[in-house]
Order: C-alpha cells, then sequence, then structure tokens
C-alpha cells in the first residue's frame, strides 16, 4: 500500500483539476433543456475511467439519462467483488444570484472546491476512480476485483434505476456494495452511514372554479382552493408535530434503547446545528431528539405550494386551482405505495366541499438499515480509521439513495454507506462545495477499504498503516 499512498499525496492537484473538468459539464438531470449535457457528462467519466488502464468502461442508455458501468476484473480468482455507485447528474443551480462564482466555473478558495455537483456528487464518484488509478499506475495489483455503476437520474429519484438494475443483473453481481453519496458527521470525524430515509413524494392539485373569478362577484358564493388548501395542509399534523394521517406509522420500526443511547451517545452540537441552519427554534415530533427525528422518524413536508394572484399589487380573485408539492420521508418498513395511497385517501377525506382533489405520485424510493453484525462493517471502520486515523463512528442519514434498497433487495448482499461529505457543504443550495483535505483523504480510505476487504477475504490481519 506504500506506493499506493505516495502516488496519492503525489496526485494531489491533479485529482482536483479532474474533478473540476467533470464539474464544468452541466448534467442537471431534472431539466430537459440539459439532456445533452447530462449525456456529455457520462461520456466524459467514460472516457476518464478508459483512461486509467485495462478495464470494461460502458455508457448504458435508459428511458432518460444513461449511465456509466466500469469493472476491473483482475484481481485473482476468487478474490471478492466490490461494486461502487454514484451518480453523475447534479441539482438546479437556482438561485444563480446567490454563487460567489458560477456553480459551472468550478473555483478553489479557502481549501475547497466550489462548484454544482462537487461533493454531490461527482467527487465522490471520483475519490473511487482516484483509488483504483493509484493501483493501476503504481503497479500494485488491484487487490479485490471492482465495479463502478455510475448513475444519471439520482436526483430525479431513479424513475428507470429498475430496469436498468434488471437488465444488467449479470454485470453487476456482486459480493459488496459500497455507496459514496453521503457526508460524515463533522469534519475529521469518520463516519460510516448505516441507515437512510426513504421517500415518497406526491403533488396535490385542488379545483375550484373553472377559472379565476371576480372576489366581489362570486366571493362567499363559492369555495376558495386556496383557503382549501390551506386548511388541508394545517390538518396534516397534530399539536405534537405527529402526522395525522391514518395508519402512517403502522409500520414504522421503533428505535431500540441501545439504538437510542448510541445516537445520543453521539458528540451533537444542537445549537451548533441550530445556527447553521438559520431557523429560531427547533421543531419536529414530540418526544424524540433532533437526530432521532431526522434520522429514525418518518416526516411529511410540504416542498412548494402555488395558487392564484402572483403578480405586483392587488388583484381581486377567487383562483381556479392551487396545488402542493408534498414528500413524505420513510423508514423501515414503510413503503412508498403504501404511503402514498394512505396520505392521497387521508387528502381526499379531509377535503372541504366546493372543490375537487387530484393526487400526482412523483417517483421516491425505500429506506434502509444496514446489517451492521456482518463483518463488512467492521472492515470499513477499519479502512476509514487507518485514512483518518481517528476512531470511525455509525451514524444515519435522513436523505435518500434509492439505488441503496434496492441493490441490496436485488443482490442480498451488504451495502456500505461510506461518504465522505461534510454537513455543511451545500448540496442542493448555492455555494456547494468540497473540503480538499477530505477529497484526498476519502482516496485514501478508498484504497484503504480495497486493502482491507482483500485481507478480510484472506484471512489476514491488516497493516497498522
Ligand atoms: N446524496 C443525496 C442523498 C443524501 C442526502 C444522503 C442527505 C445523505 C444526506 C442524494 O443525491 C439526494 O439528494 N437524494 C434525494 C433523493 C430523491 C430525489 C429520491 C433526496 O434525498 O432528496
Ligand atoms: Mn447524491
Ligand atoms: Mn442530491
Amino acid at each position: 500500500m506504500k506506493s499506493v499512498i505516495a502516488f496519492i499525496d503525489a496526485s494531489r492537484e491533479r485529482f482536483v483539476d479532474e474533478l473540476s473538468n467533470w464539474v464544468r459539464v452541466p448534467s442537471i438531470s431534472s431539466d430537459s433543456r440539459h439532456a445533452g449535457d447530462v449525456r456529455a457528462s457520462a461520456e466524459h467519466l467514460a472516457a476518464h475511467l478508459r483512461s486509467l488502464g485495462p478495464s470494461r468502461v460502458e455508457v448504458w442508455a435508459t428511458a432518460g439519462h444513461p449511465a456509466v458501468f466500469a469493472e476491473w476484473l483482475q484481481a485473482p480468482e476468487g478474490s471478492p467483488t466490490l461494486l461502487v455507485y454514484g451518480h453523475h447528474d447534479v441539482q438546479p443551480v437556482d438561485p444563480l444570484g446567490a454563487w460567489v462564482s458560477p456553480p459551472f466555473e468550478p473555483a478553489v478558495r479557502d481549501n475547497r472546491l466550489w462548484g454544482r455537483g462537487v461533493v454531490d456528487d461527482k467527487g465522490q464518484v471520483l475519490i473511487h476512480a482516484n483509488a483504483i488509478e493509484s493501483f493501476q499506475r503504481t503497479n500494485t495489483p488491484l487487490p479485490i476485483r471492482l465495479k463502478m455503476i455510475v448513475e444519471g437520474e439520482e436526483e430525479v429519484g431513479s424513475p428507470n434505476l429498475d430496469n436498468l438494475l434488471r437488465e444488467h443483473a449479470d454485470s453487476l453481481a456482486t459480493d459488496f456494495v459500497c455507496v459514496s453519496d453521503t457526508a460524515m458527521f463533522g469534519r475529521g470525524l469518520p463516519s460510516l452511514c448505516v441507515g437512510l430515509r426513504g421517500l415518497a413524494y406526491l403533488e396535490v392539485f385542488v379545483e375550484g372554479p373553472a377559472l379565476d373569478l371576480h372576489s366581489g362577484s362570486f366571493g362567499g358564493g363559492v369555495m376558495n382552493p386556496i383557503l382549501a388548501l390551506a386548511q388541508m395542509l394545517a390538518a396534516l399534523h397534530d399539536a405534537q408535530g405527529r402526522v395525522s394521517v391514518p395508519g402512517f406509522y403502522d409500520d414504522v420500526l421503533a428505535l431500540t434503547p441501545g439504538e437510542r443511547k448510541a445516537i445520543g451517545d453521539l458528540p451533537f452540537d444542537e445549537l451548533e446545528w441550530l445556527k447553521s441552519t438559520g431557523a429560531p427554534s427547533t421543531w419536529g415530533e414530540a418526544g424524540y431528539s433532533t437526530l432521532e427525528r431526522i434520522w429514525a422518524r418518518p416526516t411529511l413536508d410540504c416542498c412548494g405550494i402555488t395558487g392564484g394572484f402572483q403578480g405586483e399589487g392587488a388583484k381581486t380573485i377567487i383562483p381556479a386551482r392551487a396545488s402542493a408539492k408534498l414528500a413524505c420521508r420513510l423508514v423501515p418498513n414503510q413503503e412508498p405505495d403504501d404511503i402514498l395511497r394512505k396520505v392521497t385517501t387521508h387528502l381526499t377525506r379531509i377535503a372541504p366541499k366546493g372543490v375537487r382533489v387530484r393526487v400526482q405520485a412523483h417517483s421516491g424510493g425505500r429506506p434502509y438499515l444496514s446489517p451492521t453484525d456482518h463483518p463488512i462493517y467492521e472492515v470499513a471502520k477499519r479502512a476509514f480509521s487507518r485514512a483518518f486515523g481517528k476512531p470511525t463512528i455509525f451514524i444515519r442519514e435522513g436523505g435518500s439513495i434509492p439505488f441503496v434498497r434496492t441493490i441490496a433487495d436485488a443482490t442480498g448482499k451488504p451495502c456500505l454507506l461510506m461518504g465522505f461529505g461534510q454537513p455543511d457543504e451545500n448540496s442542493h443550495a448555492p455555494n456547494e462545495w468540497l473540503d480538499l483535505d477530505n477529497y484526498h483523504l476519502g482516496i485514501k480510505s478508498a484504497a484503504y477499504l480495497y486493502d482491507e476487504i482483500a485481507r478480510m477475504a484472506s484471512g489476514s490481519e491488516s497493516e497498522s498503516r
């Protein structure tokens, strides 16, 4: 491993430059005007991976944006296989005016790389590519077989993922999965994520009159869709912050006392955290700590609302329609389809007289809990700690990555969530950044992970560094 690590140290600047080149490709998956850029991003990555030495690299078409697949199978017969996952699509950039430097003109300031997708998730994909390159270029045989799948539709809910995985099931066969698309608990704190929430996203449309009506001539005569929607949204939580949808909590796996203690023992500074949000106080379901609510309790949130007159000045109307976008974050063992059904039924039932209600489902994903009694989790902890020189902690995350549960169910293999982001990295927000020290240590962590998995398989002990 010495020469691999020395190569990583010597390549520090170049690895940042190569990430910058990829970040310049504006692969926004939600915006059809950027479809060509998402394709260009896949081709860019494929060309880069091909340049790293012998491998098989393919761009896989889907009904939407393409994915990139690569494999390095030179390790001897009987070596374990690790499938690495990431995504090359990125979030939209608005509000554009809030960016200090343009989102697709990556810039280094304060030992950080700034730009859309630097940490979510292009940087984390290249952490693995760079680690693989560091074995190849130093003529150090890769200690395990490696495969990589890099999706182009993660940020839009992975609508074609099931088909993609089914179509390529043979290529994707593996012993273990590693997803690098989460954040660490804090700076310098190696953290292995062992739980993700799922997502059920829906849009509710409330319709009243056929067209906007004069609110003097008609006000008081027909129901106002905005008022109806507001009543419905206000009825989605009770005074304790619990979701009022009947059956919403039916399948929720309760935290064990041991899990609650482990979460309570983490070095969480709630005041610091609150300050980072800018909100005046915390809020949520009574009876649970903030971390418990974010990691292990389901939520129902409103992400957007429309209706009525938005222009300058006053316009007196009863609007024809109003709508809202709702996101439920799910925990084991809730199922997105079941929750969608329950929320839809509830919204329809609580709608006041005088409006029509229609609900449209958007794509979502299922929650994941790691089988932490599997030895791979201790192996990953060791790898993380070798790079960072600190004990690795178990954490969870409140976000969602549909691939994780889909691949875990399809292969029956454990999934590692080895993420290298920071909690304040502004992913999805203006001024996304990547901590360059962390990027560097992430590359070493990935290299150590491959080494430790090989050691586990051969039954030999770990080197100290
Ligand atoms: N990398 C995130 C997932 C994530 C977010 C993990 C926060 C840990 C903490 C991923 O790119 C993402 O944004 N996922 C979406 C999924 C959705 C579109 C199905 C999410 O969580 O909103
Ligand atoms: Mn991501
Ligand atoms: Mn994301």
